[in-house]
């Protein structure tokens, strides 16, 4: 574990507004039995003063974060794998048109990949978690498993060649080493191709004090003005952003190499509409701290509240977002005996540092539970929808972005 007191890209002094004291992995689950010690870092969050990068201030090794036994998969949620449909099939409709070379970072278990395979365009997938791969792997697709950085690009090019598309989703911001990736990615990319990545944007994070998006893997939060920065400094330029309704609120850059294309107008737009708002201003920053403690508060009141009245309250979704709530405002087993999630790699296990047993959906049924947090905040509609019959009886869902509610 590492301490960073000064930026990861710059060097420039790192403004700390938040932090969130000493926190697990977000994806360390325990399995049951296990007694050793679990690893504890300090989640503090920055922003730095010359090039307006929000970042983490400490760094966990990545070997302990992405390895063969990561268990998040993709392919769980039915919105999700429609947005990688549709991603897919614009890159086969305009960059990939007629033939190609696409490669994806952090391919996972193939959610977006398994499109661009199907329809016969050369790929390769990048991921260093073997188990999430695997799904890939049996389904046909192409994939490394290695971290993509500059050397590992050296070799994909000299065995691979230049890439038109590099695509990558919820990756990029995980990578404290974004700069080796840019400079692999730059290297990589054919004259006029395009590196393509969407990521949890900053100005969402604020707006709706979404807290829980701070985590180890979570390292960078972009703003536009952060990664038109970062794409100088590797000899690139971002040519288009694009807001997107995903994950709670996410950000599309697209790059190329610098003089390849013409920035779009709405580069300059989110640009202007970033600076309007003030986003990255110390006052900005000051209010969303103030709005994080009055979430912790407010839900910490709730959850002691039904407690005491006697009622039945449980989780819904294990997110890496859950371990940052739960450490964070102090929630364990006592406040909630347990959380079901459709990952069948967490189930039976227990959430990082509060404990709490994770279980399959089949355990959120009747006699339904009178309440239900809902940690998978971002897939609302999706989950709502599939579990109708618990409202029906009277069930009432808890959230805690933009602030607590309950509907
Ligand atoms: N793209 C998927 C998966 C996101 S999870 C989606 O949007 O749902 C992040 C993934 O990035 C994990 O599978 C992790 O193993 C992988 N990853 C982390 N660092 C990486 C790196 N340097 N190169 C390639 N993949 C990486
Ligand atoms: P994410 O917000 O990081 O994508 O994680 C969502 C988690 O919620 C993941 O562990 C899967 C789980 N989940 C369910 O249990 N049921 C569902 O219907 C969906 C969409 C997700
Ligand atoms: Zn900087």
């Amino acid at each position: 574990m590492s301490a960073v007191s000064s930026c990861r890209i710059c060097g420039g002094h790192l403004h700390e507004f938040f932090e969130f004291g000493r926190q697990p992995l977000a994806n360390a689950l325990i399995s049951p039995g296990h007694d050793g010690e679990e690893l504890l870092f300090r989640l503090a969050v920055g922003i730095c003063r010359s090039c307006t990068m929000v970042q983490l201030t400490d760094e966990v090794p990545r070997e302990l974060m992405f390895h063969d036994a990561y268990p998040y998969r993709s392919s769980g949620s039915a919105f999700m794998r429609d947005h990688f449909e549709s991603v897919a099939h614009e890159f086969l409709d305009t960059e990939l048109k007629g033939n190609g070379f696409l490669i994806e970072i952090g391919c996972n278990d193939g959610v977006m990949l398994r499109t661009i395979a199907a329809a016969g365009m050369r790929h390769l997938g990048v991921d260093p978690s073997r188990g999430a791969t695997e799904a890939a792997r049996s389904q046909g697709m192409r994939v490394r498993n290695c971290f993509f950085d500059e050397a590992s690009a050296a070799g994909i090019l000299a065995e691979e060649g230049p890439a038109n598309v590099i695509y990558s989703a919820n990756t990029i911001s995980h990578v404290p080493y974004v700069e080796s990736i840019f400079n692999g990615v730059a290297s990589l990319l054919a004259p006029g191709g395009i590196f393509v990545f969407e990521d949890p944007y900053f100005g969402d994070i604020v707006e709706r004090t979404a807290f829980d998006q701070i985590y180890d893997e979570h390292f960078f939060l972009f703003t536009v003005r952060s990664v038109a920065n970062l794409a100088e400094r590797s000899g690139m330029q971002l040519v288009d952003v694009a807001h997107l309704p995903v994950h709670g609120g996410e950000i599309r850059f697209t790059l190329s190499l610098r003089g390849a294309r013409e920035p779009t107008a709405r580069v300059a737009e989110m640009l202007r509409a970033e600076d309007a708002r003030g986003l990255t201003d110390l006052a900005t920053l000051q209010r969303f701290s103030m709005a994080v403690q009055n979430s912790r508060r407010a839900l910490l009141a709730l959850l002691r509240d039904l407690r005491g009245r006697g009622k039945r309250v449980v989780g819904y979704g294990a997110t890496a977002k859950s371990a940052t709530v739960t450490n964070y405002c102090g929630i364990g087993p006592d406040l909630l005996p347990f959380i079901v999630d459709n990952t069948p790699a967490k189930q039976g296990r227990l959430t990082p540092g509060s404990h709490i047993p994770i279980r399959p959906p089949e355990a959120f049924s009747r006699p339904y539970p009178e309440f239900a947090v809902l940690f998978a905040w971002n897939h609302a509609r999706e989950i709502m929808e599939k579990e109708r019959e618990f409202r029906k009886t009277g069930g009432r869902w808890i959230l805690y972005v933009p602030q607590v509610h309950v509907v």
